[in-house]
């Protein structure tokens, strides 16, 4: 059985203060009310020293949005997997449409961090998803697992452990639009089989495949009741304690 998983992630939004005040409230509200599933919070680098020892790591894990394709050196500005690692953090987000987008991550780009983050004992969230366009002209299934083959399908089963894929959408990103639970299914069922092809049935069993899009506390039941939606990655509603407990609380119902 994959593991339940539901992941924030913060994006470029909280200063220090406003972070460690989420990072405190959400902390306080597992405290008094144990999640059912894994809690992982994604916060800028500058939040993930200070972030990863004030939570309860048994109810909230920390992971980092993105590090560097390098291992050390003259990379003015970048932040090193070994550097995320040292934080305290225990995931890593990779190939968010918008780092692929407007930072231009390519798939061979993502791969040195693929293999950069797992090489320093990190947990990847693996993001893929269709634009607007690719879903109109129906490529939607042939994006996606062209996305998995460019960047983590090189991996062994054994590091391919490691790796939690979140589908999103593009088009349903900070949209409002959230794909219908059948449509997120029907890929999500799809992303599993490609897994099993390449891995076998058991691996792509354990894998957690998460939706993200507009996934808010109002619709996560329905997404979350679905057999191969495993849980969510959350923009937005991960920003207010309340919003991003609701969803939590989506797998209690
Ligand atoms: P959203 O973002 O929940 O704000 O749509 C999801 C994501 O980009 O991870």
């Amino acid at each position: 059985m994959a593991k339940k998983i539901v992941a924030g992630n913060w994006k470029m939004n909280k200063n220090l203060q406003e972070g460690l005040e989420l990072a405190n409230g959400l902390n306080d509200a597992l405290a008094a009310d144990k999640p059912n599933c894994e809690v992982i919070i994604c916060t800028p680098f500058i939040h993930l020293a200070k972030v990863s020892e004030l939570v309860n790591h048994d109810n909230i894990k920390v992971g980092a949005e993105n590090c560097a394709d390098k291992v050390s050196g003259a990379f003015t500005g970048e932040v090193s997997a070994e550097m995320v690692k040292s934080t305290g953090c225990e995931y890593v987000i990779l190939g968010h449409s918008e780092r692929r987008e407007y930072y231009h991550e390519t798939p061979e780009i993502l791969k040195e961090k693929v293999d950069l983050a797992l090489a320093n004992g990190l947990k990847i969230l693996f993001c893929i998803g269709e634009s607007l366009a690719e879903r109109e002209a129906n490529k939607q299934n042939e994006v996606v697992k062209a996305e998995l083959e460019g960047s983590v399908f090189h991996l062994t089963a054994e590091q391919f452990a490691n790796v939690v894929i979140a589908y999103e959408p593009i088009w349903a990103i900070g949209t409002g639009k959230t794909a219908t639970a059948d449509q997120a299914e029907e890929i999500h069922a799809y992303i599993r089989s490609v897994v099993a092809e390449k891995y076998g049935k058991a691996v792509a069993d354990n894998t957690s495949i998460l939706y993200g899009g507009s996934c808010k506390a109002s619709n996560a039941p329905e997404l979350f009741a679905k057999p191969d939606i495993d849980g969510g990655l959350i923009g937005g509603a991960s920003l207010k304690v309340a919003d991003f407990k609701g969803i939590i609380d989506a797998w209690k119902k």
